[in-house]
């Protein structure tokens, strides 16, 4: 693994970069794309070069890591709203080449050929993670097989709290979701993951320094042949 320290800002816009490059070097580039706080920098910087024109994704073909189990895709906490709002909404996206998993319905049968549909198109070029302060990638907590596929999972109480930040009540926040798993996910051909604050110092101290264990959801990473973690000085100061 590589790892990448600069401020949110500069980790940012190098991650936009990379996607850029993916994106211009392959118009149809697969990409998995992750929601929460720590993408929306690098979304903001790929809607900016989407709007100068420096990268179309017309032809791109994306598919999210995860959902909540409950929201339908019009909940303003649901991740297809996220996307929506925070990226899609924004740039030249086919939004029917767009793929994020069902929350409501039949959620569990789209969950079960998630990866095949992957497949289909042959695989992710790259993939953005966030990660949280468990350790989790995607809604992968603690003790998830390292083999695991797309799968509904329970989310960790430490994630539930975390979560409850961006919900009026703690008591709103869905204990349920469906996730791509963490074969899955090591089936990208790139990875890139970003980290910042604080809150993140020890699961990054553990997916550099520590054992691979499924006790510790990301440090599956350590063995992915082209990875790359990309923190601020808050999130690494455990590592130095
Ligand atoms: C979201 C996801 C999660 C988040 C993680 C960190 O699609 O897969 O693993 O990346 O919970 O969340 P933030 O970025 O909000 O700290």
């Amino acid at each position: 693994m590589k790892v990448i320290v600069g401020s949110e800002e500069k980790i940012s816009a190098l991650i936009a970069e990379e996607f850029i490059k993916q994106v211009n070097a392959k118009p149809n580039s697969v990409l998995g794309l992750a929601t929460g706080t720590s993408p929306l920098g690098v979304y903001a910087n790929l809607v900016k070069a989407n709007k100068e024109g420096r990268v179309s994704f017309k032809d791109v073909v994306t598919f999210n890591l995860d959902e909540y189990i409950g929201l339908d895709g019009t909940h303003n906490q649901s991740y297809r709203y996220f996307m929506n709002v925070n990226l899609f909404d924004h740039i030249d996206i086919d939004k029917s080449k767009t793929h994020v998993l069902k929350g409501v319905g039949d959620y569990l049968a789209y969950a079960n050929q998630y990866d095949a549909e992957i497949a289909s198109f042959g695989g992710i070029d790259l993939q953005i993670l966030g990660i949280g302060s468990d350790g989790h990638i995607a809604f992968n907590e603690p003790g998830t097989p390292f083999d695991s596929l797309t799968h509904v999972a329970e989310l960790a109480e430490s994630t539930i709290v975390d979560n409850s930040r961006l919900f009026n009540d703690i008591s709103e926040v869905p204990t349920k979701a469906v996730t791509m798993g963490l074969k899955s996910i090591m089936n990208a051909r790139k990875i890139v993951l970003i980290a910042t604050g604080i809150n993140k110092a020890k699961a990054i101290k553990n997916l550099l320094r520590g054992d691979k264990t499924e006790e510790v959801p990301c440090s599956i990473l350590q063995d992915h042949p082209d990875c790359t973690i990309y923190v601020d000085e808050a999130a690494y100061s455990l590592v130095k």
